[in-house]
């Protein structure tokens, strides 16, 4: 089996094509897919590390899902010598398969498929493929046919890799070997030369296939039905063919489905997905899963499927190892490491290590709040449960057994739990069953797989995700379509503590026109919009030559191909923009997103003496009051007069520990937020709430002061972290520019009088 057929080496193929006819007419249709460009010291190096990865232990552990398997047999295939190692139970068939293939960038690659019998005796498998040598991934299906003897495999294979459209299936043909699972074949064995011969050409891939539009306006019919592993029906679940921007049907409550198609492509991945369980997908091919029925036999074109989706295991399993967010670039890629999510997720990491879900655990403010004050104010107190580690460390907090503020704490975290919220956290929350509670005690419900389960290859085992068609087996993923919903945000972004709310975000969201159909918009649409593709124009390049460059956007034009995305590296095929989603959580740290939020507009009045200014501010664009969130953080609406070039005296309109910063030499203003007690300066965790003056959704609030003797007046609306007091008490300077990693102030809007 081959591993990673890049767009650029299809025409590379195109090349080769002539040639390889010529050579080699015996299979019509198909062309050789070989391209012996390795020198042979990179050959040794992938047979290096291919040796090492014998140590990996997904290497044994995967195809043994049945201690007495009913048959196992080890092949060799292709030209390179590939192994495949099957076994079979039942109609269920599981094998891995590894080797060297000296294709364009080739390397060394492991395998894991798992399949099954179909009704025509043929075996279906989908595959899932590692790249040892760059730690790359892909995937695929496979059709199995044994000889009656079982000791030959013809094989027929494709690649879900390509971009949209192009799908080469491959063909060979397999030869048992006598070896034991796992043993190696000795290089010169002469036994397999020598059957050699007789063999079709391996590795042929098939020359291209084109869909089939349906002209005479009868669409056909995909019909099918998802049914578990015992053959029920599954009612709700989501079906689509993969990466087709939207789910196409839901099933009935036998498990039944249809979907109207215009055109046939030569494979169609049809994808099931539902809660519960994980993802299922099976592949029809043009040529024979379709057929013509009707009265005259040709009427319409109608495949039956039937999608089988394995239950999830509903036991937590605490002793779960997180798997680490970060690539390992320039080490070697280890079986340890290799599945690290940042080495083929690139873009997904490059986001989420920039957002404040990163840097959650290692907050410097945080911490010191933490210690210097909420944990001491709650001891006083006689409290003794620790409300901040479930939210601030949520992947620690994950491995204790309660939380209490002299045991493990936010201040413990250590390796992975310094990662915060991390890819593989937040990956494996299966439910919020209550969103008024903290985060891992009681809001978010965890479902980590069982580590020594020998049905999922590699680390990870599962994660839910937003998408019922993926079935890179490595991923374990499972549907879950909380992911594009708010409320997972709302296990951590809402709660109650002694009767009131100290995070409201959700509610706050809740009562908005954005919760209303018509005007909705998810949290994940705002904080985690689609990446945009930038638009490809002529820059002056070296020596002033025009070269096409890719201007604005998120991505580069080499990412981008027909409006399509891959979201794992050299992974499966593009997908639609709106399947990807920007992991860059991004917050109050973000200009344009604070600047698109709240808008500000100054009238200058007439008065005998001085200014008069009135402003007006709208939350025109947060789904949620403004700020949200704790309470800390509030706007400082800063008026400033000038008069003969110095600044006025200040008024008692903004409290005295608030000028500062860019409110520095404010005359007059106002806070924009929660007070909590009498004072700006408390915490929600030290007294209890008093006023609430921010900005609900789409409410204009006006505010008008008077700067009596102002020659020119100024106004400025800033985000402020927090009470200057406040960090100061924390033992942060509130000038450092650092609080908790960013700026005390963001100024979002000034206005200047003429
Ligand atoms: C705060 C929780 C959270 C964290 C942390 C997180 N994700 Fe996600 N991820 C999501 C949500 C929510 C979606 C779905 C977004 C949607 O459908 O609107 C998603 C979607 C995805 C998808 C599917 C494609 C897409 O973009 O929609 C991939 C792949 C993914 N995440 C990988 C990662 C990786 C890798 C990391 C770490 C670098 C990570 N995620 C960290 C919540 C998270
Ligand atoms: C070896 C490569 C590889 C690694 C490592 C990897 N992934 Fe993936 N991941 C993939 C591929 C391939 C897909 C499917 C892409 C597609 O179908 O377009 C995928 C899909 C996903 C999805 C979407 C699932 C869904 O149903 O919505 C999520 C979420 C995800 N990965 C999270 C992670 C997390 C979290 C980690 C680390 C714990 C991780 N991945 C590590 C290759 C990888
Ligand atoms: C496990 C808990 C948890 C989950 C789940 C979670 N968050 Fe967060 N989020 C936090 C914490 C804690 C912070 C504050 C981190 C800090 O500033 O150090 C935060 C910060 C943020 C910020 C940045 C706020 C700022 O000050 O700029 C945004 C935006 C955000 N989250 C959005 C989301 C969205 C959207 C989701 C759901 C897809 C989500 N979060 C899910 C815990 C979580
Ligand atoms: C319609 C878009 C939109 C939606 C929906 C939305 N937000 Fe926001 N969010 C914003 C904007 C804009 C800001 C910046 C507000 C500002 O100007 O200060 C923001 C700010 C934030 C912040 C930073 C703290 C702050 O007060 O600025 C957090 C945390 C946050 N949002 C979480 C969420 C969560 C959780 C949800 C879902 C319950 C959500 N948001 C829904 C647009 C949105
Ligand atoms: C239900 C989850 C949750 C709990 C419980 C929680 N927090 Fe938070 N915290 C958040 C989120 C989400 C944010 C970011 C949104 C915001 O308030 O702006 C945040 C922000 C903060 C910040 C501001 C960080 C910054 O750099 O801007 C501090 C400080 C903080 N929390 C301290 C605490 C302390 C101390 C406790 C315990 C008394 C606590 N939190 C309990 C979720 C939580």
């Amino acid at each position: 089996m081959s591993l990673k057929v890049q767009g650029l080496f299809v025409i590379a193929l195109l090349a080769l094509l002539a040639v390889v006819l010529a050579l080699d007419p015996r299979v019509p249709g198909y062309r050789s897919q070989y391209d012996p460009a390795a020198t042979p010291a990179e050959v040794a190096k992938w047979a290096r590390d291919l040796k090492a990865w014998r140590q990996s232990p997904t290497w044994h552990s995967f195809p043994q899902e049945s201690p007495r398997p009913d048959f196992v047999g080890s092949y060799v295939f292709g030209k390179y010598r590939y192994r495949v190692d099957v076994q079979i139970s039942g109609d269920r068939m599981h094998y891995i398969s590894w080797g060297t293939d000296d294709q364009r960038d080739g390397g060394a690659w492991y395998a894991v498929g798992e399949g099954r019998r179909e009704a025509d005796g043929e075996w279906f498998s989908i595959w899932s493929c590692l790249d040892l040598s760059r730690a790359v991934s892909n995937g695929g299906g496979a059709w199995f046919d044994f000889s009656a003897d079982r000791r030959r495999i013809h094989v027929r294979y494709y690649h879900d890799t390509l971009p949209f459209g192009d799908e080469p299936i491959e063909l060979g043909e397999a030869v048992m070997v006598d070896l034991k699972p796992g043993e190696e074949l000795a290089a010169d064995t002469p036994y397999f030369e020598s059957q050699w011969a007789a063999r079709p050409p391996e590795g042929r891939v098939r020359t291209s296939v084109p869909a089939l539009e349906i002209s005479d306006g009868v669409p056909a019919v995909l019909w099918g039905r998802v049914v578990d592993e015992s053959g029920n029906g599954i009612d709700g679940a989501a079906v689509k063919r993969r990466a087709a921007g939207k789910i196409e049907s839901v099933t009935d409550s036998r498990g039944f489905f249809r979907i109207n198609l215009d055109r046939i492509e030569a494979l169609t991945l049809l994808t099931a997905g539902k809660l519960g369980y994980y993802n299922g997908i099976v592949t029809l091919e043009q040529d024979t899963a379709f057929r013509a029925i009707g009265p005259r036999g040709d009427s319409q074109k109608v495949a039956l499927a039937t999608i089988t989706l394995r239950r999830l295991d509903t036991l937590d399993h605490r002793d779960y190892a997180w798997v680490s967010p970060e690539p390992t670039v320039g080490a070697a890629y280890t079986p340890d490491t290799h599945l690290s999510c940042g080495n083929c997720h690139r873009r997904e990491h490059n986001h989420w290590r920039e957002s404040r879900h990163a840097s959650m655990a290692t907050n410097s403010w945080v911490r010191a709040a933490f210690e210097k004050d909420a944990k001491p104010a709650a001891l006083a107190r006689g409290e003794t449960e620790d409300t901040c580690t479930p939210c601030h460390s949520p992947s620690l907090a994950s491995s204790l057994d309660h939380f209490h503020l002299q045991g493990k704490t936010l201040l413990d975290a250590s390796g992975v739990h310094l990662r915060g919220n991390h890819c593989d956290f937040c990956h494996k929350i299966e439910a919020v069953p209550n969103i008024e509670a903290n985060g891992v005690n009681g809001s978010l419900r965890l479902l980590r797989p069982d580590p020594n389960d020998p049905r999922v290859p590699g680390s990870i085992k599962r994660v839910f995700g937003p998408l019922p068609d993926v079935s890179f087996l490595y991923m374990g993923a499972a549907y879950n379509p909380m992911f594009s919903m708010g409320l997972l945000c709302a296990s951590c972004h809402q709660n109650t503590h002694g009767g009131q709310h100290v995070q409201s975000t959700y509610s706050e969201w809740q009562a908005s026109k954005y919760a209303q159909p018509g005007t909705m918009k998810q949290c994940q649409d705002c904080h985690m919009p689609q990446y945009t593709a930038g638009k490809v124009a002529m820059i002056a390049g070296p020596n002033g030559i025009a070269i096409p460059a890719n201007v604005g956007g998120d991505l580069s034009g080499a990412e981008v191909q027909n409006d399509g995305v891959a979201i794992a590296r050299f992974s499966t095929r593009f997908r639609p923009l709106h399947e990807a989603h920007k992991h860059s959580f991004n917050g109050t740290e973000d200009i344009d997103l604070l600047r698109s939020g709240v808008s500000m507009q100054v009238e200058q009045l007439p008065v005998a003496d001085g200014l008069r200014v009135r402003v007006t501010l709208t939350n025109v664009g947060a789904g949620h009051a403004i700020p949200t969130g704790h309470g800390l953080k509030r706007y400082v609406l800063s008026v400033h007069g000038r008069a003969d070039g110095k600044p006025l005296l200040p008024d008692t309109g903004l409290p005295a520990d608030e000028r500062v910063s860019a409110a520095a030499s404010a005359t007059t203003g106002t806070l924009i937020g929660r007070r909590f007690g009498d004072d700006w300066s408390n915490p929600y965790w030290r007294e209890a709430q008093r006023e609430d003056t921010r900005l609900l959704p789409d409410e204009p609030r006006v505010y008008t002061f008077d700067l009596p003797g102002a020659q020119t007046g100024e106004v400025k609306l800033i985000l402020r972290r927090g009470s200057p007091g406040l960090i100061r008490g924390h033992g942060i300077n509130p000038d450092s520019q650092a609080v908790g990693g960013a700026p005390l102030d963001v100024v979002v809007h000034t206005w200047q009088s003429k």
